[in-house]
């Protein structure tokens, strides 16, 4: 029987809609950014013959946790602005080879591009997150603009940072209650700069990556999209009330922890007085 085309799947629909948008936001400009979405088998087999290996791409780090995994991502050098236009050759299907050090092309990837070189940082950002939570099934990678820039001008010290964003927007301590994770700026695209990553995902779904961009996991794509878009909604406020002569005022720890009880969260432990 043939086949359902795999660009009528809602992951492909999705991934096109969602580069789109954060292309739009500016956060993504050129090649910056890239997704990672893991898949189940079940979902990809009405579109696929998962037996047809297009073509195997070895990666430098340990992916063996991931055996036998698909995901939809994002490939290297790829512009988000042209996902939508055009998936087969922005975007490719891979499965993780038995062994772990290679990925199995199942789809995509039409002009011999390979996945994203941000590889290592969301493999081993998956295996973080599915250790603590198992229903983790995105990592996203983006330069958001204003967090970026804040970067360069607030402390990145994990507590200070998580904390000044829990007291720029209302909503921030309920959508991000563990706080954000910040790492030392390093070499992107190396395994070290994975490991780091990886280490952070841990405890937090956000991680900042100095004078570069932001992580985020979640999910799925709305809530991973959703987190990324509150930090950098406050880092936004941030930079206005900058502008503006300073912040004249401030939610308390006492709102805070109000907010925490009256929507069911817990604040990071420490983080609040
Ligand atoms: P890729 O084009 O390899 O995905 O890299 C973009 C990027 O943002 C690197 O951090
Ligand atoms: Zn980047």
């Amino acid at each position: 029987m043939k086949k359902a085309s795999i660009k009528e799947s809602y992951f492909v629909k999705e991934m096109s809609e969602i580069t789109q948008i954060m292309y739009k936001r500016n956060w993504d400009e050129r090649n910056g950014g890239n997704i990672t979405l893991l898949l189940k088998e079940s979902e990809v087999s009405p579109y696929l013959d998962i037996t047809n290996i297009k073509r195997t791409i070895s990666v430098s780090f340990d992916a063996k946790p991931l055996a036998g995994k698909y995901f939809l991502v994002t490939g290297s050098g790829k512009y988000f602005k042209n996902v939508e236009k055009d998936p087969e050759n922005n975007l490719g299907l891979i499965r993780v080879g038995e062994k772990g050090d290679a990925v199995e092309l199942l789809w995509g990837f039409e002009d011999g591009s390979v996945p994203t070189s941000e590889l290592p940082s969301h493999f081993q950002s998956h295996i973080a997150r599915l250790s603590v939570d198992p229903e983790n099934r995105v990592v996203m990678h983006c330069h958001a603009t204003h967090l970026l820039a804040m970067t360069f001008t607030h402390s990145l010290n994990e507590k200070e940072l998580s904390r000044k964003l829990w007291q720029l927007c209302t909503e921030c301590i309920v959508v991000f209650p563990e706080g954000i994770s910040t790492i030392p700026w390093i070499v992107p695209g190396t395994n070290e700069i994975g490991k780091a990553t990886a280490d952070k995902m841990k405890e937090t779904r956000l991680v900042v990556w100095p004078y570069h961009g932001i992580y985020g996991a979640g999910k799925n794509m709305d809530e991973t999209f959703g987190l990324i878009e509150t930090v950098e909604k406050a880092a936004e406020v941030y930079t206005h009330v900058q502008a503006q002569g300073g912040m004249k005022a401030s939610i308390t720890d006492k709102n805070l922890k109000d907010l925490a009880d009256s929507f069911g969260v817990v604040p990071r432990e420490g983080y609040l007085d």
